[in-house]
């Protein structure tokens, strides 16, 4: 596993929408700047609460859709028109770019032979770069949970371990469906990570996620260990 490379940037957001659209800037910029460079621009959503108004923001800016590629970084074992499906809040806050040419994949996390489902998922990531090319999105958007879970990397569930697939079935905690997830690897390799966080009930779990420790405990600290550029856009009840 690589080390950490740089000091995680910290932007501070004065309200919901400046949030929201920091947050959208920095994704578009960068889904720009790989579609010049390399033609396309491939990047993992999280789903959750916080994010869909930069996504909507971003689906607003002008960019080349059709040469962009969505996955997403987490499912819940739910029907892609269930209310607490990812897909279904994705696809809703994105559609214009959409409809423009970009290709959103959905995680089947509904299947009953989920790790069949995580296989697949993650044979469409790597054709898309093909047999010759390490795998390395363009961007990740993650969020964080108060228990400092990140993607569906619960604490005390050994998924920050996972290293030998690029995404896993997993168990969630407090009751919650399991998951289809992107595993460390994914992320690790990623050109950005942009984590989304607002409230007050972050700040503690952002703290911890950017201290030193045991991943395990606190999974979000993984992402200091990322190769490429950390960004978190908080609000300033977040603001670690
Ligand atoms: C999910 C997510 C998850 C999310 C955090 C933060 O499916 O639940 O992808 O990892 O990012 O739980 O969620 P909120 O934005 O709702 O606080």
């Amino acid at each position: 596993m690589s080390q950490a490379s740089r000091e995680p940037e910290i932007l501070v957001a004065a309200s919901d929408t400046e949030l929201s659209s920091l947050g959208a800037e920095v994704v578009a910029r960068a889904i720009d700047e790989a579609v010049r460079d390399r033609g396309v621009a491939r990047i993992a959503l999280s789903g959750g609460s916080t994010p869909a108004p930069t996504y909507r923001a971003l689906a607003g800016y002008q960019l080349p859709w059709s040469q962009t590629e969505w996955y997403l970084v987490d499912e819940r074992a739910v029907a892609p028109d269930h209310e607490r499906s990812n897909f279904k809040m994705i696809a809703s806050a994105l559609d214009p770019a959409i409809r423009a040419g970009g290709k959103l994949t959905r995680m089947e996390a509904e299947r009953v032979d989920r790790e069949a489902a995580a296989r697949d998922y993650e044979k469409r990531i790597r054709l898309s770069f093909g047999v010759t090319s390490a795998v390395a999105l363009d961007v990740v958007v993650m969020g964080i949970g108060d228990d400092g879970h990140t993607a569906s990397w619960f604490p005390g569930r050994g998924s920050t371990a996972i290293d030998d697939r690029l995404v896993a079935a997993v168990e969630a905690s407090d009751g919650l469906e399991p998951r289809l997830t992107v595993t460390v690897p994914l992320v690790m390799t990623a050109r950005l990570v942009v984590v989304l966080a607002k409230g007050a009930a972050k700040r503690g779990p952002i703290l911890r996620a950017l201290a030193p420790g045991s991943n395990e405990e606190v999974p979000a600290r993984v992402l200091a260990t990322a190769s490429g550029r950390v960004v978190w856009v908080v609000d300033e009840a977040a603001a670690p």
